[in-house]
């Protein structure tokens, strides 16, 4: 390693806060094992969608779910703003947090991917993929990865964090969640699993920041210190 701490770039797109909150506890883990670590919150300006995802929990959850199919099927970009964190830095490793929207990388996330920018901030990188979803997170990750590879980035690593229960009952809790903005036990007179993040995302999460740590060279982390 050398003397410089390794820097590291998180770009994520998130609506519910679930990829942010894996983030956090990653940019933590990472911080103690001395790097250096930017957070990069892809903005959702384009004016066919921004004002349905500006405001949470959602008025029309179904509606806005279904209005996003055709145009995630599709592979659609949009308008989006990124940090200027992106642009100026050099970094060591980059990290996409990228939800799945119908089986793929959503809209925002797959614009900053296909990106003349992205090219700049791939080309020779290492690069994570960090996908949440409620079940189904295999295509997002497969396209995460292909699209940075596209761009010159050198894939690293990926994982998935996927809500409890099967695909109806996750669906239904999702639906839920985005209706209420709360996590409940029934929806519509049914039993419902919890939506979202499972309890074990937080040791999976700092696991593998971790692990990508170790790719950098850092340093073990120090018991109560940092490395
Ligand atoms: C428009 C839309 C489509 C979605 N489609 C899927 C899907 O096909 N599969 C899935 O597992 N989750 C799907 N989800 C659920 C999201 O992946 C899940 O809510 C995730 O937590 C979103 O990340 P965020 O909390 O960081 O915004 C969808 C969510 C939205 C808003």
């Amino acid at each position: 390693m050398s003397a410089a701490r390794p820097r590291v770039l998180f770009v994520y797109f998130t609506v519910t806060q679930q990829t942010l909150t894996v983030i956090e506890a990653m940019t933590d883990t990472l911080r103690t094992r001395g790097c250096d670590v930017q957070q990069a919150r892809i903005e959702f300006t384009d004016p066919r969608y921004a004002d349905r995802f500006s405001r949470f929990p959602f008025k029309h959850p179904y509606l806005l779910v279904a209005g996003m199919l055709l145009p995630q099927l599709r592979h659609a970009t949009g308008q989006i703003r990124v940090p200027d964190s992106v642009r100026e830095g050099d970094y060591d490793l980059v990290c996409i947090g990228s939800p799945t929207w119908w089986l793929n990388p959503c809209m925002p996330i797959r614009s900053f991917m296909q990106s003349d920018l992205a090219a700049t901030v791939f080309a020779g990188k290492p690069f994570a993929a960090i996908v949440v979803c409620h079940r189904y997170w295999k295509n997002n990750l497969a396209t995460v990865k292909a699209l940075g590879i596209k761009k010159g980035g050198k894939f690293v690593s990926g994982i998935h964090f996927i809500a409890a229960g099967g695909a109806i009952g996750s669906m239904l809790a999702l639906m839920s969640y985005f209706g209420t903005g709360v996590i409940k036990d029934r929806y519509l007179g049914v039993k419902i699993p919890k939506a979202n993040l499972q309890p074990s995302y937080l040791g999976e999460s700092r696991a593998f920041a971790h692990e990508l740590a170790d790719s950098l060279g850092c340093a073990a982390q120090i018991e109560g210190g940092s490395a």
